[in-house]
């Protein structure tokens, strides 16, 4: 086999195999383990040479199909409870696929006018979703990492402007860095982002109250008035250890009185908007200056994806449009949302996001959180009722968090096992959940977030715990 061209009559077969063996991968995931005894070896074994002579469309597609049935993580399935990772909605996943055979490049109209404009749709219906104020504008990336980054890159043009620095064109040594506050909950992505942005990851500071890192929003009020002038706020909406919230509006007043920026990211905690019953924990997002939150969690778009909502949409492509005599010029008035991140060359994320949006509305969304906020209470009972474990904190939102702690066990052996019993239940493969480090204790926090997730799910998932924990205690 040898230039493509020779087989471009190979597109629908390819196409109909791909089709075929998606549905087939789909058909069991709501029963089948999350990664397959026998999956490792098949991806250690999965070392071909770099081939001279190609097999042909067909003859690849099919290869990767069939290995990829035994060796993928079904992270897209109902039980995958680690991280916070979601799936594709029906009308995501199908999308997503129309994305690739249009192919459009979502840098600009110039590029692909369907790509510019639908994005701009599907920006504002975030908006709407997230009754976030009309102001608001903002951009899809790829995920809450580029989130954070591309509002706290708004957030330093603003701090620089404070100072009547251009900082893109004249660097960060032209001004001091800003005071970055944030509470113990700041996710690494956003100190991640902190430190790219040149503004100093060693330069935040976290005021904390108690070992789970909750704010401790008196010192940082006092901080604030100490520093009599602009910061940067970093609020968390959702904490990945117990979905715990910092106090955003108290944030907000503090930011508002001292005219401070104040980022929200929301990845996952964003969708508590969504829901009376939660509405409460993410009031006051509405005051920030940004605000993000990932699509590929709660939204359940194919990977990857997310979005970043600025109050002042202008500040996106004074921060990152440079232009060049070929491209579209800066003051175009189209939607052009390559000009508002980083990424020039982007894929048409918007085309998954809106049909999602468009299938099932601001209800179904409603319904599906609420339906998870109901399932992450039904597990925190089973872990209640269960006298081999025991529940570190308060259920907020979808994420349980606890620990085996069987009678005869010491305390101080307790780390040991809840590590051992982690490793276990990724060993077995049926039911998904990460360990983590909570109050200083080695801890599990399945968070619920996939739209296929139901009660039996998480009845799986403290089943097999029983099970492991009785064959780590050799009883
Ligand atoms: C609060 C928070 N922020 C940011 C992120 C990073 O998200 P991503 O990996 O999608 O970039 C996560 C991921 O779990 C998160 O929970």
């Amino acid at each position: 086999m040898g230039d493509p061209l020779d087989e471009r009559d190979q597109v629908t077969a390819a196409l109909t195999v791909a089709a075929e063996e998606a549905r087939a991968y789909l058909a069991d995931i709501d029963s089948r383990a999350v990664l397959d005894p026998g999956a490792e070896e098949i991806i250690h074994g999965w070392s071909d040479p770099m081939p001279e002579e190609g097999d042909g469309t067909l003859a690849a597609v099919r290869d990767l199909a069939t290995r990829g049935h035994q060796a993928a993580t079904r992270s897209s399935g109902p039980r995958f409870f680690h991280f916070v990772m979601g799936g594709g909605t029906p009308a995501a996943l199908a999308a997503d696929w129309l994305t690739s055979a249009f192919d459009q490049v979502g840098y600009a109209w110039a590029s692909s006018p369907m790509a510019g404009r639908l994005e701009q749709v599907a920006v504002d219906w975030l908006r709407q979703l997230f009754e976030l104020p009309e102001e608001f504008g903002g951009v899809l990336v790829s995920g809450a990492t580029m989130g954070n980054f591309v509002a706290l890159a708004a957030a330093r043009n603003w701090w620089a402007e404070q100072h009547d620095v251009d900082v893109e064109e004249a660097g960060l040594s032209a001004l001091s860095a800003p005071p970055i506050l944030a509470g113990g909950y700041i996710h690494p992505s956003a100190v991640q982002a902190i430190g790219m942005l040149g503004m100093g990851k060693g330069s935040i500071e976290r005021f904390t109250r108690g070992a789970a890192g909750r704010l401790d929003a008196d010192a940082l009020g006092a901080r604030m008035r100490e520093l009599d002038g602009p910061a940067i706020l970093v609020a968390n909406a959702g904490e990945v250890n117990a979905g715990d919230f910092d106090p955003i509006e108290r944030m907000a007043d503090l930011a508002a009185e001292h005219g401070a920026w104040l980022h929200v990211d929301g990845a996952f905690g964003l969708f508590a908007r969504l829901t009376p019953e939660a509405s409460e924990l993410a009031a006051g997002i509405d005051r920030a200056d940004s605000v993000i939150a990932d699509g590929h969690k709660w939204l359940n778009a194919p990977y990857d994806c997310g979005f970043a909502f600025v109050r002042e949409p202008a500040r996106l492509p004074r921060t990152f449009n440079v232009g060049a005599a070929y491209l579209p010029a800066p003051d175009d008035p189209r939607p052009n949302p390559g000009f508002l991140t980083p990424e020039n060359s982007r894929r048409a994320r918007a085309f998954a996001v809106w049909a999602t949006l468009r299938a099932y509305g601001r209800t179904g969304y409603r319904e599906m959180v609420e339906r998870h906020l109901r399932v992450a209470g039904h597990l925190s009972e089973r872990i209640d009722q269960a006298p081999q474990f025991e529940r570190l904190a308060d259920v907020k939102l979808n994420i349980v968090c606890f620990r085996a702690r069987p009678e005869g066990v010491a305390e101080e052996e307790l780390d040991a096992l809840n590590g051992r019993l982690g490793e276990a239940l990724l060993r077995d493969g049926r039911v998904f959940a990460g360990t983590t480090n909570y109050e200083g204790k080695v801890a599990f926090r399945p968070a619920i977030v996939n739209w296929r997730t139901q009660e039996e799910d998480v009845d799986l998932l403290v089943d097999v715990l029983v099970e492991l924990l009785e064959a780590q205690l050799g009883r």
